[in-house]
This record gives C-alpha cells, sequence and structure tokens, in this order.
C-alpha cells in the first residue's frame, strides 16, 4: 500500500488516502516520489475544467525521486538513480505539434502526488547534481512551457529585450529565469509590488504592476518596444502587450488565465509584422535541452513553500489564490 493525495470528484476537497503501491509493466519503472510540485492546471482539475477526469484521479504533473524497481525491458541499472520525470508523454520528435494521443502525466494517468508512481522509463532523466529535489520537482512542466515558449516558438536570441506578463507564475518566473541566463535584456509584469521587487533584485532591467492604471503606456515610453513577449493571461491586458511589442516583435502565450482576448485589433498586429504564437509544454528533445540548459547554467529553481504530502489542499488553496513566487512543492516521504 501507499500514501497518495486523491481527487474522488471534481469540487470536492483533496483525500490524503491509502491506496494500492502500484507495480512497473515491462517498458515501465516504479519511481520513489521524494518531491512533487503544484501546476495550475492541477487546481484547474480539481474544479473540472479538463475533460476525461475519473474518479479517485491521483494528481500531479511534477516529481523527482528513486527508481526503486523496473520492469522487464528496463536495465536493473537504473534502480537507485535520482531522476526528474518528464510530464509530457507520447510526443516524442515532431517540433511542430503533439500529436493527437498525448497526454500529460497525471490526466488521466495517476500522477505524482503519491509515495510512488509509475511512467515509462523513455521518460525519465537523471536529476541535474546541483538541485535538491524539491528543486527539480519544480522544473518538468513549468520548465518545458517555458523553454519552448522562449526559445523553440519566440526564438529569443542574447541582447533582444524581452517582457514577461504575471512574472509570479510557475512558467513565467522559469521563463524570467531562462531569458536572464540567455544574456536577454528582461522586463517583467506583475500584479504584486513584493514580486516585481523579488525580480527586480533578480535582475530584472524594468517592471511594472499591470494592475495600475496607465502601466503599458508609462513602460511603453521607457522602452523602444519588446522583441519577444511571453504571456499566459491572455484577456484584455492582451492588448497592451500588442501595443508594447516593437516592430516584428513575437509574442508566445500558453495560457488564458484571464479569458478570451477581447477586440484584438488585426490592423496593429499586421502593420506591425508580429507573429502571434500559440505554445503548449514540449516535446522530449525540448525536455533534454531544457535539462541540460539548467545544468550547464546552474539555474536554481525558485521554491514558493514546502508542504507536506499530506497538507496537499493548504497548497492547493495557496496557487489557487495567487499568493505564491515561484513553485509550491509538496514533499512525499
Ligand atoms: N499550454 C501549456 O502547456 C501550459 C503549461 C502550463 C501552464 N499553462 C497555463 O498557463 C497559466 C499559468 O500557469 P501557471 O502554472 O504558471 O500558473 P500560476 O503559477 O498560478 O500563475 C498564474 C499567474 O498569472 C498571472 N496573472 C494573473 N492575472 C494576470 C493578468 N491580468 N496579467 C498578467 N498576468 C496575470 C499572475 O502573476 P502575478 O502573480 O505576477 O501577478 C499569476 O501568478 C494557466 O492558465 C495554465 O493553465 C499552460
Amino acid at each position: 500500500m501507499m500514501n497518495a493525495v486523491l481527487l474522488k470528484n471534481p469540487g470536492q476537497p483533496l483525500a490524503f488516502s491509502e491506496v494500492a503501491k502500484p507495480l512497473p509493466g515491462p517498458d515501465e519503472v516504479c519511481v520513489k516520489v521524494k518531491a512533487a510540485a503544484l501546476n495550475h492546471r492541477d487546481v484547474w482539475i480539481t474544479k473540472g475544467q479538463y475533460p476525461g477526469i475519473v474518479p479517485d484521479l491521483i494528481l500531479g504533473s511534477d516529481g523527482a525521486g528513486l527508481v526503486e524497481a523496473v520492469g522487464e525491458n528496463v536495465p536493473d541499472s537504473l534502480i537507485g538513480k535520482a531522476v526528474i520525470i518528464n510530464p509530457s508523454h507520447g510526443w516524442t520528435d515532431n517540433p511542430s505539434h503533439q500529436p493527437d494521443d498525448y497526454q500529460i502525466l497525471g490526466l488521466p494517468k495517476s500522477g505524482t502526488f503519491a509515495e510512488y508512481v509509475i511512467v515509462e522509463a523513455q521518460y525519465l532523466i537523471e536529476k541535474p547534481a546541483h538541485l535538491s529535489f524539491e528543486e527539480a520537482a519544480a522544473l518538468p512542466l513549468a520548465g518545458l512551457t517555458a523553454y519552448r515558449a522562449l526559445f523553440s516558438r519566440a526564438d529569443l536570441r542574447a541582447g533582444e529585450r524581452v517582457l514577461i506578463s504575471g512574472v509570479g507564475g510557475g512558467v513565467a518566473l522559469f521563463a524570467f529565469q531562462f531569458a536572464l541566463a540567455a544574456d536577454a535584456v528582461v522586463f517583467a509584469t506583475s500584479g504584486s509590488e513584493e514580486k516585481l521587487n523579488r525580480v527586480l533584485k533578480m535582475g530584472a532591467t524594468g517592471i511594472a504592476n499591470y494592475k495600475e492604471e496607465g502601466w503599458a503606456k508609462s513602460l511603453g515610453k521607457s522602452t523602444p518596444g519588446f522583441d519577444v513577449i511571453i504571456d499566459s493571461a491572455g484577456g484584455e491586458g492582451f492588448n497592451s502587450l500588442i501595443n508594447l511589442a516593437a516592430p516584428g516583435g513575437r509574442i508566445a502565450f500558453y495560457g488564458g488565465t484571464r479569458g478570451n482576448i477581447p477586440k484584438l485589433n488585426p490592423q496593429k498586429i499586421f502593420w506591425k509584422q508580429l507573429s502571434l504564437l500559440g505554445s503548449t509544454m514540449g516535446n522530449a528533445l525540448e525536455f533534454k535541452k531544457m535539462i541540460e540548459f539548467v545544468d550547464a547554467q546552474k539555474i536554481h529553481p525558485v521554491i514558493d513553500e514546502v508542504f507536506p504530502l499530506e497538507q496537499a489542499q493548504q497548497a492547493f488553496d495557496r496557487m489557487d489564490q495567487g499568493k505564491q513566487f515561484g513553485k509550491i512543492i509538496l514533499q512525499v516521504g
């Protein structure tokens, strides 16, 4: 048996329960989870906002731990290895988009908010030595999404001006750290003065509070426009991002936290020769490149708060209230 966090049904509080310990199939491994991390996706799922939710679902896309057992087709040499799990399943090499049968760990397949998780061996990558298990668990989903949006889709180059909107978000903060490591000139917006002060200390060139009246006009006056903008809010504020983009700018977006974008102005977009780039997660090669980048640059993910697995509900409430700066972690065992 093992302990796990279960979503019995959407809208119900999370249950910390004992369930059967899973066994690996021929191509799979059993990972003893040391730490897991929350993504907004997990919160959306608890509210029933994703299709395919099954009763008693074990949530969680992000995890790091030790390989405890392997299936018959997997080499025994993996046992005991410290690993990070790639939650992006079924998308091998097509750089353009994910396949129809693409899945993200944690729905519908049982996820990482448990003492053990089963994944195919192909989705493991060795944990870089400079990362703790908590930092390693923070990386997978958000780091991958940030990496693809920033580098594969927006093609960020050193010296370019980049704006990260809603920098307090899990993916956004990785985009911020990755852009700094890539020698871009990085600006950020947030609805929190405290979070803006944090990113100023981390190396932001400029900041703006998107809750303040006229923020986009003032920011626009202080820069000649942004070559790259990374966003996950959508909504009305997206039009300000179009105004802030430099001619030829690329806006990559991976979320719609603030809903549909009203009154999108086609003239502004085509006259400025802008590229609007939708982006989702990333493929196996991008995951590998992201981990290599983090290892080479010795990037440490920002950890907001660490909760024991049995306090998962408090961790979910914190994310739902948007209080976090960096990743919210569940410590397992
Ligand atoms: N397509 C994909 O592959 C993919 C992957 C991951 C996430 N997502 C989506 O992307 C979104 C963010 O995910 P996450 O896990 O990073 O969530 P998160 O950690 O909860 O971050 C959400 C952030 O949104 C920012 N925000 C809220 N209102 C905003 C506004 N009006 N303008 C600009 N920013 C605003 C806030 O930033 P401040 O706190 O700084 O104000 C907040 O921290 C979610 O909608 C999620 O479903 C998509």
